[in-house]
């Protein structure tokens, strides 16, 4: 057991040893979505981050083929997808017989909701995401069956939900009645977990800019989600995300909607406010 994990620890401190002789910061390419959308990439870190001074964006960290498919709509692999839940936005299903559009008209309604997700729902006395708040639309406005947390159809929805927020400074708010679950959220983001004892700031805090396998490590915003990820082709909701990372550390993980990942979503949306939102976007 002792054995595995100094060796395992052995093998990642080889694995960062070696690949801080590679070290590269955020690049300095500014991000103009369609010739219009300017988006904030780079901006000063909020009150409450004790040991970052600026934010980047996940984009700043890819290489320039990458960061190109988000350039332009035409060439953004994600943009099918926003389409068929602009479909979805107008089909009517479940027992009361509506579509988001009876009730919310357009999607350009919800300009400025990504934002601010997470945030507090004061009627049901929670911390709410967006795929909570979507699929409580789903269950109890429209009669309808709730949509799996991570499923494709929600990705869709969040994407299309996304792109009327493009270039908004993400604004979270973290105190009030939020402030208990966002405490929570940080004590996870810096707990060490699995074999290789790893927490998300090690990674994302202390090591972003250096190269892992290969990928140029960021600092793990989630201000572009969904994401469309080269490496699987498709949408990647934030909780599939957080998945995979603590997976990667050889820990048993947190279910994507359960209050940990809520938690943890809250605070690491904190910690990009003042980065815009750009959700779909481009990663490998
Ligand atoms: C029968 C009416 C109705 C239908 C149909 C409906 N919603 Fe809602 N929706 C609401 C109401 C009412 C609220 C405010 C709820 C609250 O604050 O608890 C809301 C809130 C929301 C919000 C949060 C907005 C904000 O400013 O925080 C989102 C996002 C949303 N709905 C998405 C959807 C989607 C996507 C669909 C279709 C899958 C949908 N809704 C279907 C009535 C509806
Ligand atoms: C062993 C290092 C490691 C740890 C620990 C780790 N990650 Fe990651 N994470 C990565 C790598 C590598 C990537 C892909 C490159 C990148 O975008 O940084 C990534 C990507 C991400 C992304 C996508 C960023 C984007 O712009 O699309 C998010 C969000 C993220 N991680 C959050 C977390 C959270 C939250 C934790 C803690 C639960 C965590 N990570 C733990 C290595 C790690």
């Amino acid at each position: 057991m002792s054995y595995t994990r100094t060796t395992s620890l052995l093998s990642l401190g080889m694995v960062l040893a070696m690949s801080a002789l590679v070290w590269a910061d955020a690049d300095d390419d500014q991000l103009i979505v369609n010739d219009e959308i300017e988006m904030i990439t780079e901006a000063a870190a909020p009150d409450h981050m004790e040991n970052l001074d600026t934010l980047y964006s996940g984009w700043r960290f890819r290489s320039d083929e990458t960061q190109a498919f988000q350039m332009d709509d035409f060439d953004n692999p994600a943009m099918v997808f926003v389409e068929k839940a602009e479909e979805v936005w107008n089909t009517a299903e479940g027992s009361e017989g509506k579509a988001c559009a009876s009730c919310h008209d357009a999607p350009d309604t919800m300009a400025g909701v990504r934002a601010v997700y997470p945030k507090w729902n004061e009627d049901a006395g929670e911390v709410r995401t967006l795929e909570m708040q979507v699929n409580n639309c789903r269950e109890e406005q429209m009669g309808a069956e709730a949509w799996k947390y991570t499923g494709g159809d929600m990705a869709n929805m969040l994407a299309l939900i996304s792109t009327v927020s493009r270039g908004l400074p993400m604004n979270v708010a973290i105190d009030g009645p939020v402030a208990e679950t966002w405490e929570k959220g940080k004590e996870i983001y810096y707990t060490r977990f699995g074999q290789l004892e790893l927490s998300c700031a090690n990674c994302h805090e202390d090591s972003y800019g250096q190269m892992i396998r290969a990928d140029h490590l960021s600092q793990g915003q989630i201000n572009g989600f969904p994401t469309y990820r080269l490496k699987n082709t498709k949408l990647n909701t934030v909780h599939a995300r957080f998945k995979g990372c603590v997976r990667d550390t050889r820990a048993h993980t947190f279910a994507p909607g359960s209050p940990e990942f809520v938690a943890l979503e809250l605070y690491v949306a904190s910690r990009g406010n003042g980065l815009s939102v750009e959700g779909p976007s481009v990663r490998n």
